[in-house]
């Protein structure tokens, strides 16, 4: 049995094979969103949408718009950055006041990742609310970090990320109507949004049976799109049994999910889904995540055109901008950087 440093081992009931089921016959839907162009389908498109952010809180999405040689150009930068030495990399490595660049000690509910990251925000330079402070829930600028080589990382991740941020307000857009609403209608809460755009890589492990590449989390954001290489390990957890499931890798789809802002929002009509990433022994995988945050100043609480006497809102809310200040300084004083997902 091979030696596993025990800071990356999960507890049994969050272990690889627990309430997991392979090869299940259900899957996660996968949209084309060309059909869009259909004007007769337009309306099945927002329906399967609305289906699948009921039921899971996952799709994938094809035919996206998001430039197939963007994202294999963010694919070759930074897989030339993660194959850079140790000391190298470091040299952008997350700090107290920034939170952004390299890092290679990520926990998701105090359990160690077996992955290391590359964070960015984008707008460039970005508003974000962070603050040591405990009483402030004011905005500060922080820059973020680009290693000196690969000289092209910086261009290839503001291209993409143009590109996803576009893909998510459209998604957005959907999902407002699958709501009943107006497509318009989260549009004034992304009036100073900025976007936290992540590169997770995942070495090989010894003992995938005992840790994670990613613990189990539910995203904290709006919605997230995530380019997934072939190798696969994102599993998720249905909502109406528990049971987790893979989410199978689609050449060239992004994975869509919600975050606990739109389960808020939706009062929980749509839904956040607990997810996490299986490691392996002998390949390592890549994932492209890209996260839709509200304004600093955003409330996040029960829409009024969703909730009635009947279904009376389940949550009193927060306030964004807050509440991820908060989330980053308790990290901080803990001495490990939490997952900020978590
Ligand atoms: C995450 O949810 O933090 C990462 C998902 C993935 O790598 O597939
Ligand atoms: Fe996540």
């Amino acid at each position: 049995m091979k030696d596993l440093d025990p800071t990356y081992i999960q507890a049994p009931e969050h272990r690889r094979d627990s309430n997991f089921i392979p090869n299940q016959p259900e899957e996660i839907r996968v949209i084309d969103l060309s059909r869009l162009d259909d004007p007769e389908d337009v309306q099945n498109v927002i329906a399967e949408i609305g289906d699948a952010c009921e039921k899971w809180g996952f799709f994938q999405v094809i035919n996206h718009g998001v430039p197939l040689d963007a994202r294999q150009r963010v694919e070759k930068t930074v897989k030339t950055f993660f194959d850079l030495p140790r000391e190298e990399k470091i040299k952008v490595k997350r700090d107290e006041v920034n939170q952004v660049g390299y890092h290679d000690g990520e926990h998701t509910t105090n359990v160690k990742d077996w992955k290391e990251v590359f964070d960015m925000y984008f707008k460039n330079p970005v508003v974000i609310p962070s603050s040591t402070d405990p009483e402030d829930e004011g905005i500060r600028l922080v820059y973020n970090k680009w290693p000196q080589f690969p000289s092209d990382l910086r261009e290839a991740c503001e291209e993409y990320a143009r590109h996803a941020e576009k893909l998510a307000f459209k998604l957005l857009e959907l999902i407002s109507l699958s709501l009943g609403l107006p497509k318009e209608r989260f549009r004034d809460y992304f009036k100073e949004q900025m976007s936290f755009f992540r590169i997770n890589r995942y070495p090989p492990c010894p003992r995938p049976d005992l840790a994670l590449g990613v613990g189990h989390h539910k995203d904290p954001d709006v919605l997230g799109l995530l380019a997934q290489d072939e190798v696969g390990g994102l599993q998720v957890r249905r909502r109406s049994d528990g049971v987790w499931f893979p989410i199978r890798p689609v050449p060239n789809a992004l994975v869509i999910n919600l975050g606990n802002c739109m389960e808020l929002w939706t009062n929980d009509k749509y839904w956040s889904a607990e997810h996490r990433v299986v490691v392996n022994t002998t390949r390592e995988r890549y994932s492209i995540p890209f996260f839709l945050l509200p304004s600093h100043d955003v409330e996040v609480k029960p829409l009024e055109e969703l909730v009635s006497p009947k279904n009376p809102p389940r949550y009193k809310g927060y306030k964004w901008g807050k509440f991820y200040a908060s989330r980053n300084r308790s990290n901080f004083q803990n001495q490990d950087i939490e997952n900020i997902q978590t």
